[in-house]
């Protein structure tokens, strides 16, 4: 197998160590859509604001429908976003056209969950794998590419075969070497092991933090799975219709959540010996979220929170540092706002 380089070749100019990779403002992304005659606004995103450092994981987590793809969509800009700012490496990039961020490309990059959607089933893996490098006009031989494989433990006899040829596990490790090829500094990883079996999810997972930790990379990484997110992230942002409800280190969040939603999500993992969960504590969340072209006014989790008292109805909660908390959450109840934090619109 090709011996692995030490130090990995970069794309675009290194942002100081101290400067996040990734830095999202009030970031909003609305769609026009129609319901019979009427046309109206579908609120995807909305006042979402984060920031990933070099060798970081920063995990946005919520229900189906939340808004996750939509915020790696304006990271990566598939998506314009609507309002806010999104800044990669210190450039901003919120309403760079096509040409313009053609030079940015290399820095960062998008993974899906489905590797068979971004891999053209009559490809090799070697052409697959240094199709971002032909693109580039890059220099690329069968020891880069076959080098490429090695660091996402695929051997080089891989390098002949079609996509259908792959397990599920190492198709989606094709994708993640071939994400490599141009030295990025950021990968969005939308739920790239969502569609695996749990043991090849835990391979996967493992390469990804091999990578990071060898390469220095930045991640955004896009979960409804709880479990697979304390394997890998630092940091956590919990997504409810749009918004980031609360926001923490993997122990804050996880160890001690404070906003009744992320309970309830805290509440529902699997433990590996449900002898040591207490099974009143599971927290049912009950209904569906509400609407994102309809939403509720005041808190949007109002309407399935059993805390809820009459001035959820009317107020907005920010996302903000509250007395008796160690982090920010946008709940009324949780103490009073303490300090400077991110305001976020009514
Ligand atoms: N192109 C689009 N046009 C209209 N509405 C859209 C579009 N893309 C997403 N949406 C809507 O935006 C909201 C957020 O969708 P998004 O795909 O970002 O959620 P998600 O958290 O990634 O969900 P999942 O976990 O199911 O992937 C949803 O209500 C979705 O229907
Ligand atoms: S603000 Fe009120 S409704 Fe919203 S999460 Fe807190 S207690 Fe529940
Ligand atoms: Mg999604």
């Amino acid at each position: 197998m090709t011996s692995l380089p030490d130090s990995p070749p970069r794309g675009v100019d290194q942002a100081p160590a101290s400067d996040p990779v990734l830095r999202v403002e009030r970031l909003r992304k609305t769609f026009p859509v129609s319901l019979g005659r009427r046309r109206t606004t579908l609120h995807a995103v909305d006042e979402v604001s984060f920031t990933i450092s070099r060798g970081e994981t920063y995990a946005l987590v919520g229900e189906s429908g939340c808004g996750k793809s939509s915020v790696a969509r304006c990271v990566t800009r598939l998506h314009e976003p609507t309002d806010g700012l999104v800044e990669v490496l210190g450039t901003d990039v919120t309403h760079l056209s096509r040409r313009e961020l053609r030079p940015l490309r290399p820095g960062f990059q998008l993974v899906f969950q489905d590797p068979f959607s971004s891999l053209d089933p009559s490809h090799t893996v070697a052409a697959l794998v240094s199709e971002p490098l032909r693109v580039q006009r890059r220099p690329h031989d069968r020891d880069l590419v076959a080098g490429l494989l090695a660091e996402v433990g695929l051997g080089p006899e891989l390098l002949k075969r079609r996509p259908h040829e792959l397990s599920g596990g190492q198709r989606q490790r094709v994708v993640i070497a071939r994400s490599l090829a141009l030295g990025p500094d950021l990968l969005v990883l939308d739920e790239p092991v969502a569609a695996l079996d749990a043991s090849v999810q835990a391979q996967v997972i493992n390469v990804l933090r091999d990578l990071q930790r060898r390469r220095g990379l930045a991640y955004l990484f896009i979960s409804h799975d709880l479990g697979v997110v304390a394997n890998l992230a630092d940091r956590i942002g919990v997504m409810y219709l749009g918004r980031i409800v609360e926001e923490g280190t993997v122990e804050e969040v996880l160890g001690a959540p404070q906003h009744p939603y992320t309970q309830a999500l805290v509440s529902a993992i699997p433990v590996s010996d449900p002898a040591q969960r207490d099974s009143s504590a599971r927290i049912r969340l009950q209904g569906e979220p509400p609407s994102p072209i309809d939403r509720p006014t005041g808190c949007s989790f109002a309407p399935r929170c059993w805390l809820a008292e009459d001035r959820c109805r009317t107020e907005t909660p920010a996302l903000v540092r509250r007395a008796g908390t160690d982090h920010p959450v946008a709940c009324l109840l949780t103490g009073d706002p303490v300090g400077a934090g991110r305001p976020v619109a009514g």
